[in-house]
C-alpha cells in the first residue's frame, strides 16, 4: 500500500481494533459508572477511534473536542505542540482525553497541564496506540489499546502528510520498500 512516496504493510486489522475497543469501552464503562465523564477528543487523529469508542460506553457521558498539533508533515513527532484556544469547561468534571497515539507523550502532557488549570475532578487518557520506547514524559496511561514499537503507522485516523486517515486498518512503514 502506498501513500505519497512511502510504502506501508498491514499491521493491525480492523477486527483486532474493534475487539480491543470493545474491551476498553467495557473497562471505562465500569470505572466511570456514576461519574458522568467528559470525553475530550484531541483532534484530528483521534476522531475515528473516538467515534467507535464512544459507542461502546453505556454510562451517561458528554463529548467535547480540542485541537492539538505536533507532527507537522513528516513521520516524526516534532516536539513543538500547538494547542487550540477552545478549552471545554472541565471544572468539577472527570475528564477522559481520547487520543489516537501517544508517541513522545508531549502533546498529552501539554493538554493535561492546560486542563489541570481549570479545576477538573480528574483527568485520564484513553489512547488507541502507545509507543513506550519513544515516551519523553511520565504520563499515567491506564487505558491503551495497543503498545507498539517505535515505527511509523498510518490508518484508522492516523495520517502520513494528511493522507491515510480513512483506512479501516492500521499499516506500518515498510522499510524494505521505502528509501
Ligand atoms: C499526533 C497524534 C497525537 C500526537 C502524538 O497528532 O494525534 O496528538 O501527534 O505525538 P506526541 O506523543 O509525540 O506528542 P498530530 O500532531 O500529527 O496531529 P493530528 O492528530 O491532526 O494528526
Amino acid at each position: 500500500m502506498q501513500i505519497h512516496d512511502k510504502h506501508f504493510k498491514p499491521f493491525i486489522t480492523a477486527q483486532q481494533i474493534q475487539q480491543r475497543i470493545a474491551e476498553l469501552g467495557e473497562q471505562l464503562t465500569r470505572d466511570y459508572a456514576n461519574k458522568n465523564p467528559m470525553f475530550i477528543v484531541v483532534l484530528n487523529g483521534a476522531m475515528i477511534f473516538a467515534s467507535d469508542l464512544l459507542r461502546t460506553i453505556t454510562v451517561p457521558c458528554t463529548l467535547q473536542t480540542m485541537s492539538a498539533k505536533s507532527y507537522g508533515a513528516g513521520t516524526q513527532s516534532s516536539g513543538n505542540v500547538t494547542v487550540g484556544s477552545n478549552i471545554p469547561d472541565v471544572a468539577g468534571r472527570h475528564v477522559i482525553l481520547v487520543e489516537d497515539i501517544v508517541d513522545t507523550g508531549l502533546t498529552l502532557q501539554r493538554v493535561s497541564e492546560l486542563l489541570q488549570q481549570h479545576n477538573p475532578a480528574s483527568v485520564t487518557i484513553a489512547a488507541l496506540l502507545s509507543k513506550p520506547e519513544m515516551h519523553k514524559t511520565k504520563l499515567h496511561l491506564p487505558y491503551i489499546c495497543f503498545d507498539i514499537p517505535p515505527a511509523f503507522v498510518v490508518g484508522y485516523g492516523l495520517d502520513y502528510a494528511e493522507h491515510g486517515r480513512n483506512l479501516p486498518d492500521i499499516y506500518v512503514l515498510d522499510e524494505e520498500h521505502t528509501q
